[in-house]
């Protein structure tokens, strides 16, 4: 299938170029936009598609995603340092490789109040005269650390960067509570803009299909199939086109599903109801309950590393886990940790 270009969203995208405009207009701090909603809703490809439309193009772009496979304090900032040379900034070596996660930086030299203040320096010094966008990728995965130092960046005077955040609700986080104020403090800061993200209405979901199948128009039928049967959530809207939409829009229309296998999901409001998880992902959640590292499942399946991750990160957003211990238990929990199976 062809992939999927970017439908609907179109006040959510305005919003972001007025924002833009504040910070390169030079005004006081814009603040920052913070995108929450469930997952698979489509945080990152609106974010994405911000960044695509930014004017004039940001002098550089810092961005750091939640490492959910390796937590660690300041996790979002090493993320954003990764690959990044960072000789010339203006900061102690050894606290840069702290915050940078080197394997042999020195441990636990610096104070809590110490490191924030430099993680905070860090960043402006990267930034430097800007403009700049930061972006915190699924902040609801994020270690404590990161989270204070997000709040911060938020209200850090005359920063000439915007702030663009993706969550998902704090329910579904590791930390509700942390979340829930972290996204709290982003909000409250001046000049911030809260965007919630809901599933696609049919007529996005209609010009989703219309995409995927252009010779031949879609009846409204199997347009009101799809939308029941996704919910309107993109993430598994663009599934089932996979898996289903081979044979042609009516084929979409089927009920039930052959594949995936449909699980139930633990009491989570915002998670899906129902998680789909081809075998591969059943036999890869097997191994994480089992306690394997990326590493040991690769070799136990008979598949490489990457291949494993991607199969992680489809997990923890199908059974709306925030870590791999979370999906560990979840797998525990739906007692699917015997032999695995095949799909
Ligand atoms: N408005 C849209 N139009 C078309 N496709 C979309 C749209 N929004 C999202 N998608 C597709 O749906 C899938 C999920 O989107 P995305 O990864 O942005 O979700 P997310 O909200 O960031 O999820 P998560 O909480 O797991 O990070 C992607 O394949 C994306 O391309
Ligand atoms: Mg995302």
């Amino acid at each position: 299938m062809m992939p999927v270009s970017m439908v609907g969203r179109a006040g959510e995208l305005a919003e972001f170029a007025a924002a833009w405009a504040m910070v390169t207009g030079g005004r006081p701090r814009a603040g920052g936009v913070v995108v929450t909603g469930a997952a698979g809703v489509g945080k990152s490809l609106l974010i994405a598609a911000a960044l695509d439309g930014l004017t004039p193009r940001p002098a550089m772009i810092l961005t750091g995603t939640a490492r959910v496979h390796s937590p660690a304090p300041y996790d979002w900032l090493a993320a954003a340092l990764s690959g990044r040379d960072t000789r010339d900034l203006p900061l102690p070596p050894d606290a840069l490789a702290w915050l940078a996660q080197h394997p042999n930086a020195p441990r636990e030299r610096y104070a809590p109040d110490a490191l924030l203040r430099l993680a905070v320096r860090t960043v402006r010094a990267l930034v430097g005269a800007g403009p700049a966008v930061l972006v915190v990728e699924d902040l609801h995965a994020l270690d404590p650390a990161s989270l204070n130092l997000v709040g911060e960046l938020a209200g850090a005077p005359g920063l000439p960067a915007l702030l663009l955040v993706a969550s998902r609700p704090p329910d579904t986080a590791v930390s509700p509570q942390l979340v829930a104020a972290t996204l709290a403090r982003l909000s409250g800061a001046p000049g911030a803009i809260r965007q919630h993200l809901g599933p696609l209405p049919r007529t996005d979901v209609a010009a989703v299909l219309a995409q995927v199948y252009p010779e031949r128009p879609v009846s409204p039928g199997v347009v009101e199939a799809v939308w029941r049967r996704t919910g309107g959530n993109p993430y598994r809207l663009v599934e089932l086109l996979a898996v289903e939409g081979g044979g042609g829009p009516d084929g979409l229309t089927r009920k039930p599903p052959p594949e995936p296998l449909r699980l139930p999901v633990p009491a989570q409001p915002s998670a899906a109801p129902t998680a789909e998880l081809t075998g591969r992902e059943i036999e890869v959640l097997s191994c994480l309950a089992a306690g394997m590292s990326n590493k040991q499942v690769a070799r136990s399946l008979g598949i490489s590393v990457r291949t494993v991750t991607v199969h992680v990160s489809n997990l923890l957003r199908k059974t709306g886990s925030a870590s791999r211990t979370e999906a560990a238990l979840w797998a525990v929990r739906q007692q699917l940790t015997g032999p695995a199976r095949h799909g």
